[in-house]
């Protein structure tokens, strides 16, 4: 049977749409996002047309890393809710036909969590082998060069006891010991205990981090580091990072999955593809879905941009299903790195790829990074390591342009961006060229075809300006040219009619041998 849109799994024909619960909806006047924000706001959702949202961490956390230090696994936080708003929102989600996805943090829990509390007693405790606990080096200092993302080394001394703790991230975030096998079990079962509450998969965190040599060996010194890099990149990570044990822990979490149906497995691993790739598993067998995030990093020029899907098409293994991102919670928004005009070209790009797309909150409005006063700064990194915060990515949903932006009633914890008046949502509403209008004919375009949710991609030319591909099924051919370019650019076609240009203005126009774009313009056409 030929593939068709109902026939492959749903994420393969999905848009996935990321929510940073903190910033989405506010509806306590706490001026921290919440569960129920997320409920006021499925319209969103279903007028935009995603199929799936994944959630950033809702459970009990001191929020020394906002939610990636997790204190209670199969709870949710009180800023964020209850459990009984969860199952509210999971079914009534289900009720508009969308997902829920979770984020599942299996490196590390909070320091408060009662695993690491109870690990931290004493040498003898029952737990102590939940984390990864050592003797000081020769000289009384930590065991070894290893550093933490976050800055600084990435052991603390536990002068009761008189050990180190292994942490990749934060000291407040200890890292748990995957090789004992009561870990495992009680972390595969927190998944179950969100499946049995009709969650339809995980994006899980930081798996590259998972396991660490045993040996504790030395990181070597990185010959490339420079000073505009993190602190942590002194050192290549050869020694704790993309370790061989991981993929067996990714199958059993797997496993697990599969065991509910149609669920779906996304890992977080910043990884070059040669490396990516094992984490589809052996046959298939680990993450549905290991997040591509090389959009991000990738020069935006035609050529780099084109290498970098065929590099990724080639790399990908027999059956593998590709997926693409265009920015999440930690990295610089794709309008401030790209500029307003090419977001939208760039928007084309990531729902005209082959492969399911997640869309970050805000990017359907074109949301900026917003600089933050030195006085309102809340991630730890920009404490640590000035330069590396990542605030100005997580700042609130600007809904409406009332004060507060229709986020919240009250003070939001980190500042709305200046440009409130006019970049909202509402505003954006009623305009028929906003970027949210152009979001929502993109998505609108990829569902009514399967040529782009599920064709073949056969790339058509890279110039200095215009990167152009076909998407093909069945008889359907596509063509997408993308100028990526402030100049006016063309492309030779025989007969064409336009389906939308990122401009909005272009529909059902028939061209025959050229296709003019104007500067910084896209354009989908049926051949
Ligand atoms: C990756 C998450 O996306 C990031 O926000 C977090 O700080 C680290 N992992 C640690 O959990």
């Amino acid at each position: 049977m030929a593939e068709n849109s109902h026939t492959v799994p749903w994420w393969q024909n999905g848009i996935i749409y990321q929510v940073y619960p903190r910033s989405f909806q506010d509806t306590n006047g706490d001026g921290i996002g919440d569960l129920n924000g997320i409920l006021s706001r499925l319209d969103h959702f279903v007028h935009l047309g995603i199929d799936a949202i994944w959630i950033a961490p809702i459970y009990p956390s001191p929020m020394a890393d906002f939610g990636y230090d997790v204190a209670d696994h199969c709870a949710v936080d009180p800023i964020f809710g209850t459990l009984a708003d969860f199952d509210r929102l999971v079914a009534a989600a289900q009720a508009r036909g969308l997902r829920i996805i979770l984020d599942f943090v299996p490196n590390h829990t909070s320091d408060r969590h009662p695993w690491f509390t109870e690990s931290r007693v004493s040498r003898d405790s029952t737990k102590r082998d939940w984390y990864i606990w050592r003797d000081p080096g020769p000289d009384g200092g930590p065991p070894n060069n290893w550093l933490s993302e976050f800055g600084g080394p990435a052991w603390t001394f536990h002068p009761a006891t008189g050990q180190y703790y292994y942490h990749a991230y934060l000291p407040q975030q200890p890292d748990l010991n995957w090789r004992n096998v009561d870990v495992r079990a009680a972390m595969l079962d927190v998944l179950r205990f969100w499946f049995e509450r009709g969650v339809a998969g995980f994006r899980v965190d930081a798996i590259h981090h998972l396991f660490e040599d045993e040996q504790l060996r030395d990181n070597p010194s990185n010959p490339d580091w420079h000073d505009w890099m993190s602190p942590a990149r002194r050192v290549l990570r050869t020694h704790t990072m993309d370790q061989p044990e991981v993929h067996a822990a990714i199958a059993e979490m797997r496993k697990v999955a599969d065991a509910y149906g149609d669920r779906l497995m996304i890992g977080e691993a910043y990884l070059p593809f040669d490396r990516l790739m094992a984490y589809y598993g052996v046959d298939l067998t680990g993450f549905q879905l290991p997040f591509n995030f090389e959009l991000i990093h990738t020069p935006w020029q035609p050529t780099a941009v084109a290498a970098l899907v065929a590099a990724y098409e080639a790399a990908l293994p027999q059956g593998a299903w590709p997926n693409w991102v265009l920015g999440n919670h930690d990295r610089a928004r794709v309008a401030s790195r790209l500029g307003p005009e090419q977001a939208r070209v760039a928007a084309m790009l990531l729902l005209t790829l082959r492969g399911t797309p997640t869309i970050y909150q805000g990017e359907e409005l074109g949301m900026e990074n917003v600089p933050i006063p030195l006085d309102r700064v809340q991630d730890p990194w920009e404490r640590n390591v000035p330069g590396f915060g990542r605030d100005p990515v997580r700042t609130p949903m600007p809904w409406t342009a009332e004060p507060g932006g229709g986020f919240t009633s009250g003070h939001p914890w980190l500042p709305l961006g200046a440009d409130l008046a006019t970049a909202n949502a509402a505003a954006q509403e009623v305009d028929p060229r906003s970027m949210l209008a152009l979001y929502r004919a993109l998505l609108r375009l990829r569902r009514a075809e399967p040529a782009l949710a599920i064709g073949k991609f056969f790339p058509v030319a890279a110039t200095e300006e215009v990167f152009a591909y076909e998407r093909r099924h069945g008889e359907r051919r596509l063509l997408v040219v993308l100028n990526m370019s402030g100049e006016r650019s063309e492309i030779c076609v025989d007969e064409a009619v336009i389906l939308l240009s990122t401009h909005l203005d272009r529909e059902k126009e028939a061209v025959s041998r050229r296709l003019f774009l104007r500067p910084n313009e896209g354009c989908v056409a049926q051949l």
